[in-house]
């Protein structure tokens, strides 16, 4: 990996050197200015408002286990193993039993629940531990909601809870008497915990004699998003809403596809009580041996209400992606036969009414129990993803038809497969873009490399006719650098180049996300990845912070910046674009210095009317190509803003070796 460090250190003492050598000769040394021709034309393409979005999938625990906020894992028994997650304790065998009992006729749903008979009882002789996701994330001081189903046959059982900490001390304690009799009823009861722990469990000890059945164990910190109980992690959200996303895709990814049609996402199970969202098993538990995740399940706590919910609550458009008949093509690529696809069409139309749709109707009814009878104003939704060949082009028809029927001003995403540049690819560009598909959704994980050559990818896509989601990108650095090593300084500055050529090409890249968005430390699967967690942080990488620069920085409508009369797609090794943002008054300019040379740069703008005399730049540089940030320094690498001066229409600043800099000049 290159270092650049030595040229800061020369670059700290370059301004003396640079004094005594012009004294001496004019020639020599000095580093000639580069002049950028920045021009700003009112009437420019308009920038399409929800250009910069996030992806989530429940990959890398970014659900359960990740932002949504259960501490229990396998809060009602129906992972394969049952007790996965939970340990037995018991000091006597005679003192009572534990069974997992099935009702499947009755509750295919939630088939299993835990029968608890204990006689004698007392706290610490019989009971259940949960392990949680790599541990529980517990705060001093704060409140831990405890709920769960259960039915007594003879009453008389009392629940106890630990909290256990490190050296398994006790950090938190509170008990449940159970009230009702013979039907499944609701109880819920908080403690406070009095230490913090990233890696605690919760022990359930029983109390008394009698028979009482439970299901839904769960546990919930008072401090979720919006305080909403049995919410979202709020400082995972607060990351998110922090960038001011244009959309929300969701819920991925391959997880769409499923590993065969059982396995695909379905978002009518994951809506209504959560009891009744049967838990599945999450795709990425088995797909990749070396990081094998055996408890990764979707229990769909965060399910298409919930996305469409965190969609509005911090204003972004919610982008569905349904599964279109076709199961993972890398798996077993098993495809719905034609004449049973209507299921999944209706799916997608019953979807846009489960959003949209009156309350009277019946999936609006179902939105409005929920408690949002007002419309989530679903505008578009994508069509498969990473699906490719004659056979999805055939089904998508069928989606495309029955939607636009319906509604016409309805946006259709397609897939164009797994990559940008293979015959696979071009057949489906080819395709789509002759049935005039509304958006065509790109993918491309690939080297440094590909993402500088590629900066100019969109100069030459024609104007008219499908725009382009890039709808899942990442520089993917060397297989050397694991997990969120990956995630560095080389990366982001990369993906930064690459994002002046989407902005460039705002008249054609409708929308752009960078994927994957979460990865929980101690239980990733794929990276790098965005933002990475734990049990109590999460923290920003190199990439989160310029997929923030240009999402807060988006502007309305496109500039354009020339060097040379050419825009910069590489030359000097630098990259950059121009937008205008006339709600804020401001002229913005990206520009990335992706060499190891300090540029002198001179700007000169051309724009009617008067800029004021200073601006600002928002400037990210690292002190390698291989520095990352980490739990420990979360923002090493991250915007510093400081103040430029602009004179007579002209900006001079110094781009530094491998640096990214937003530069505002705000106008009257
Ligand atoms: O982002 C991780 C995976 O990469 C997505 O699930 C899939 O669409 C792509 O292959």
């Amino acid at each position: 990996m290159h270092r650049y460090s030595k040229f800061q250190k020369i670059w700290a003492v370059l301004p003396i050197f640079l004094l005594i050598l012009t004294k001496t000769s004019n020639h020599c040394f000095a580093q000639s200015k580069l002049l950028f021709k920045v021009k700003a034309d009112p009437s420019a393409t308009k920038i399409p408002p929800a250009m910069w979005g996030v992806f989530f999938e429940d990959i890398n625990f970014g659900a359960d286990g990740g932002i949504y906020a259960e501490l229990i894992k396998n809060r009602s028994f129906e992972f394969t193993k049952p007790l996965m997650g939970w340990t037995i304790q018991r000091k006597k065998a005679t003192e009572g039993e534990l069974l997992v009992v099935n009702r499947k006729d009755d509750h295919p749903n939630n088939p299993r629940y835990l029968q608890v008979t204990v006689t004698n009882a007392q706290p610490g002789s019989l009971g259940i531990t949960n392990e949680g996701f790599k541990g529980m994330g517990i705060k001093k001081g704060l409140r831990y909601d405890f709920s769960m189903l259960y039915r007594q046959s003879t009453k008389g059982v009392k629940l106890h809870f630990e909290l256990i900490g490190k050296d398994n001390k006790v950090i938190g304690q509170g008990e449940l008497t159970p009230t009702n009799g013979q039907s499944w009823t609701k109880q819920s009861t908080s403690f406070y915990a009095t230490e913090t722990d990233p890696k605690a469990k919760l022990t359930i000890w029983f109390e008394g004699t009698g028979k009482i059945d439970l299901d839904m164990l769960s546990l919930f910190p008072e401090d979720t998003w919006m305080k909403r109980p049995g919410g979202l992690r709020a400082d995972m959200v607060q990351m998110l809403a922090d960038m001011k996303p244009g959309f929300v895709r969701f819920p991925g990814g391959c997880i769409v596809e499923g590993m065969d049609l059982e396995n695909r996402y379905q978002w009518k199970k994951t809506v209504g009580p959560v009891e009744e969202r049967p838990t599945m098993i999450n795709r990425w538990n088995t797909e990749f041996p070396h990081r094998s995740a055996p408890d990764y399940y979707q229990t769909f706590g965060l399910g298409f209400f919930e996305y469409f919910q965190l969609s509005e609550d911090i204003g972004a458009e919610p982008l569905p992606i349904l599964n279109c008949g076709m199961a993972c093509q890398y798996n077993t690529a098993e495809v719905v036969a034609l004449d049973e696809l209507d299921p999944y069409v209706q799916d997608a139309l019953d979807l846009i009414e489960f959003a949209n749709g009156d309350i009277n109707s019946k999936w609006g009814k179902v939105r409005a129990e929920m408690g949002h009878p007002k419309a989530f104003n679903l505008k578009m939704m994508g069509v498969g993803n990473e699906n490719w060949g004659p056979q999805y082009l055939e089904r998508l028809k069928v989606f495309t038809t029955a939607i636009k029927a319906k509604y016409p001003d309805f946006k259709i995403i397609a897939s164009s497969g797994t990559d940008p540049d293979s015959e696979r690819f071009h057949f489906l560009n080819d395709n789509l873009r002759a049935l005039n598909t509304d958006i065509i959704d790109e993918h491309y994980y690939r080297p440094a490399d590909w993402f500088l050559k590629n900066a100019g990818r969109y100069d030459n896509y024609p104007r008219n006719g499908s725009k382009v989601f890039a709808g899942e990108y990442a520089v993917h650095a060397d297989k050397a650098f694991v997990g969120n090593e990956r995630n560095n300084w080389q990366s982001a500055i990369t993906a930064a180049a690459f994002m002046t050529g989407l902005e460039r090409n705002a008249a054609v890249v409708e929308m752009a996300s960078y994927a994957p968005l979460f990865a929980h430390i101690d239980a990733w699967q794929w990276a790098p990845d965005m933002i990475w967690v734990d049990n109590l942080k999460c923290y920003g990488t190199p990439d989160y912070y310029v997929q923030k620069l240009f999402s807060l920085n988006k502007g309305t409508q496109l500039a354009s910046i020339l060097l040379e009369d050419k825009p910069l797609t590489g030359q000097n090794g630098l990259y950059a674009s121009a937008v205008m943002d006339r709600k804020r008054k401001e002229l913005i300019v990206k520009i990335v210095n992706h060499s190891d040379k300090l540029q002198n740069a001179n700007f000169q703008i051309d724009r009617p009317g008067k800029f004021k005399s200073s601006g600002w730049v928002e400037e990210m540089t690292g002190d390698s190509l291989t520095e990352t940030n980490s739990f420990k320094l979360p923002t090493a690498i991250s915007p510093k803003q400081s103040q430029v001066k602009v004179k007579a229409g002209q900006l001079n600043m110094t781009l530094k070796p491998y640096s990214f800099n937003v530069i505002k000049i705000p106008f009257n």
